[in-house]
């Protein structure tokens, strides 16, 4: 194999300097992704704004055109005309980009009544299943009939029915959502998952003429419409990422401010920054998130990652970073993704103190971080290690960069906006 010449970017930067400054926050990734998806559902133009300019929003575009859709994207706006739709595979590069392509099997079905997908990829965070999709799919009427690695998926009709989760899954939650929008008759979802994500796709729908309720409690209720039309619709903006940013700074110190920020939706993120010791002052009105961060943070001696309203998985390597230059304690476990601790490895190249455990980790805080040459393996892992750069004293490369580019825009602009010294290479 040629892997010799070929580029290899890397994120660059000089740690141990305090963020000040700036940013504004970008469009959420994990909303843009499924509204993307229901587009599929419309019977004419609809209008996503403030979509981010990120490789996975890239990658459904793609898959959209692969099936017939007209899609133009002109800087953060993208309009896609679905009409023209005549294709019902979806090419399985694209498909195994990401995890959220599953959510197209069922947005699918309920526009031409049949399917054929791959199993999607995605970054890997320990066993990422889709039985609760599959099984939930099959109870409104579809037929799932699996050929090597493609699932082929076909109806007659879709049938509204009680779908019982026996936990709360966002992408089954979604899916379900997108093939009974317009199924026969009514669907009730029992364990729904209630992230704002959720929250945000069944505005959209019902904004397309959808009959949805219940959405952001346990049980959503949705009945069957014949038609939904196009509409357009603003994109919130990126919890996660502005998580990231608060974190890096708490961690580095420093005094930053975000615009643009989704205070609604980060009240557990701002209770921990503020637990950990960082002062934190919201402008509802502003849409604006204020952090300063003056003194050594603290860690919280326990801290599990929740469904929503609880502290996201994704940012449990923020969190995990941060606590590494904290002082005291931490015993930090995701209960959603067990296995998401493949940073831990570089931490302590970069001098932190971790013990891993089953799914989680006891971080013992460390005065300061060694910048180091590591390797991002997945997005919000590749994150932190950018995070955990700028905390470090000394030069730190991070590689493999595409990882955090599924996910955040433009990482480098964002961070220089709050003064860090970092750069792009390759
Ligand atoms: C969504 O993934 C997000 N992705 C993830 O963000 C996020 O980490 C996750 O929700 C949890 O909040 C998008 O929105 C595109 P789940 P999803 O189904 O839908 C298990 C990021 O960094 N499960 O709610 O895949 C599963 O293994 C990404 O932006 C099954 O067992 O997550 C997990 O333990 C990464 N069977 C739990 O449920 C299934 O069929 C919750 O996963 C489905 C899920």
């Amino acid at each position: 194999m040629k892997t010799k010449n070929r580029p290899r970017p890397f994120f660059r930067m000089e740690g141990g300097h305090s963020l000040c400054g700036t940013v504004k926050v970008q469009g959420s990734k994990n909303a843009a992704l499924p509204v993307l998806a229901a587009t599929l559902l419309m019977e004419d133009t609809c209008r996503i704004l403030n979509c981010p300019n990120i490789s996975d929003i890239e990658c459904m575009k793609i898959l959209l055109q692969e099936v017939g859709c007209l899609v133009k994207s002109c800087g953060h706006t993208c309009e896609v005309n679905a009409t023209t739709v005549s294709e019902t595979w979806f090419p399985k590069r694209e498909m195994k980009k990401m995890r959220s392509s599953i959510i197209l099997l069922g947005a699918m079905l309920a526009r031409k009544k049949e399917a054929q997908v791959y199993y999607p990829g995605g970054c890997l965070l320990g066993e990422r299943p889709i039985d609760l999709h599959l099984a939930a799919l099959e109870k409104l009427g579809a037929k799932i009939v699996q050929e090597k690695d493609m699932l082929c998926a076909s109806c007659k009709e879709l049938k509204g029915c009680e779908i019982k989760f026996p936990f709360p899954s966002v992408g089954a939650t979604q899916n379900v959502l997108l093939a009974a929008v317009t199924a026969v008759g009514e669907t009730t979802i029992v364990h729904a998952a209630k992230e704002p994500e959720i929250c945000v796709l069944c505005e959209f729908l019902k904004k397309a003429g959808a009959d949805i309720e219940g959405y952001g409690t346990d049980v959503i209720s949705i009945r069957g419409v014949k038609t939904l039309h196009g509409t357009s619709f603003q994109i919130p903006s990126d919890r996660i990422v502005a998580g990231t940013y608060l974190f890096g700074a708490l961690g580095t110190g420093g005094h930053i401010v975000l615009e643009n920020a989704p205070i609604e939706h980060m009240e557990k993120t701002l209770e921990t920054i503020r637990q950990m010791g960082g002062t934190i002052t919201c402008d509802e009105a502003k849409k604006t998130i204020e952090l300063l961060s003056d003194r050594r943070p603290c860690n919280l001696e326990r801290l599990e990652t929740a469904s929503y309203p609880g502290f996201p998985t994704d940012l449990q390597s923020s969190l995990l970073t941060t606590a590494c230059v904290s002082e005291g304690k931490l015993v930090l476990k995701d209960t959603i993704f067990g296995q998401r601790f493949r940073i831990v490895e570089e931490l302590e190249r970069m001098g932190a103190r971790i013990s891993l455990q089953d799914g989680g980790c006891t971080i013992e805080g460390v005065k300061e971080l060694a910048g180091r040459n590591v390797i991002a393996r997945e997005l919000r892992g590749g994150a932190a290690l950018v995070e955990a750069g700028l905390i470090a004293e000394g030069i730190t490369t991070v590689f493999d960069i595409g990882f955090v580019e599924r996910g955040y825009e433009d990482i480098v602009r964002d961070y220089r906006s709050l003064g860090a010294k970092i750069e792009k290479g390759c």
